[in-house]
């Protein structure tokens, strides 16, 4: 297939305030990898989808192989002392362009889990989406639309909803016992958006842009939120194309009471 999905699933979920990885919560009775990997494939049915989960999450693995993953094999990568880089097994990649699904150990950072996911991709793909396990309710339409700017011939493309909040960035009180943090500035919040995934990319450029990433530390490393900014970075234009409510990001109980009654309106 023309198009791999990276559906990252590697995170530790600790805002749900479960002991549990994000991913493995379920929503209305399934598992949010389980929603977020049959949600592309209802979307686009034949691409390859990589998994990305926590190599320590049995259940998870086990949840993968039941949607029909198979494990890539690793081996310690040489270049950053002990992270594990795929390596690309033939027989894995057959399967996952058949609706099968390819699963790969993630990293430390979200960024380190899409590059992991990346390196497990097969050679057929030229077009990558890269998609949050935690939007596992981003309806098909947001898929079409990103795949549709790409294959238009955009190199960058993100699902993005105008922000009803007027937003102010702070400057952090050094010592919040004594002073309140203070608002720095205000941002026009018409040119403001709310990003969210499947962020779609040429491959070639996305993988140029995580290989200068990679030699990134610290401050800069955790200032990686998402992968259009590598492509903002590198200076390459990223379009946006109309978001969703439903694909909102699972992050606290709040959303998962309204990811439920979102299921539950939708009829399933
Ligand atoms: O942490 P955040 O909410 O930004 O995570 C967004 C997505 O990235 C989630 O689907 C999460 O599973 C994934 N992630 C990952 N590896 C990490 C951290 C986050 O795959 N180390």
């Amino acid at each position: 297939s023309r198009v791999a999905v990276i559906v990252v699933a590697a995170g530790s979920g600790t805002r749900l305030g479960r002991d549990l990885p994000k991913a493995l919560v379920p929503v209305a009775g399934e598992p949010m990898l389980v929603r977020a990997v049959r949600g592309v494939r209802r979307a686009l049915p034949g691409a390859e989808i990589v998994a990305v989960l926590p190599a320590e999450s049995e259940d998870l693995w086990r949840i993968g192989r039941e949607l029909g993953g198979r494990p890539v094999a690793t081996e310690p990568d040489a270049d950053d002392g002990g992270s594990a880089a795929a390596v690309r097994d033939t027989a894995g990649h057959e399967a996952a362009g058949t609706g099968g699904v390819v699963l790969v150990a993630g990293g430390a950072t979200r960024t380190a889990s899409v590059r992991a996911g990346l390196d497990a991709i097969g050679p057929a793909a030229d077009l990558v989406l890269v998609h949050d396990a935690a939007r596992c309710l981003a309806p098909a339409a947001v898929f079409d639309a990103v795949v549709g700017a790409l294959e238009s011939g955009a190199t960058a493309v993100i699902p993005a909803l105008p922000v009803v909040d007027t937003v102010k960035t702070a400057v952090p009180a050094e010592d919040p016992r004594i002073a309140p943090e203070q608002v720095y500035d205000t941002p026009a919040r018409s040119t403001l958006r709310a990003v969210q995934t499947p962020q779609g990319f040429v491959r070639s450029a996305l993988a140029a842009a995580h290989r200068q990433a990679e030699t990134w530390a610290g401050h800069r490393a955790e200032a990686v939120t998402d992968d259009a900014m590598l492509m903002e970075l590198a200076g390459i234009p990223v379009h946006l194309v109309p978001g969703s409510l439903e694909s909102l990001k699972i992050t606290t109980e709040q959303d998962l009471r309204i990811a439920e009654a979102a299921v539950a309106s939708a009829g399933e």
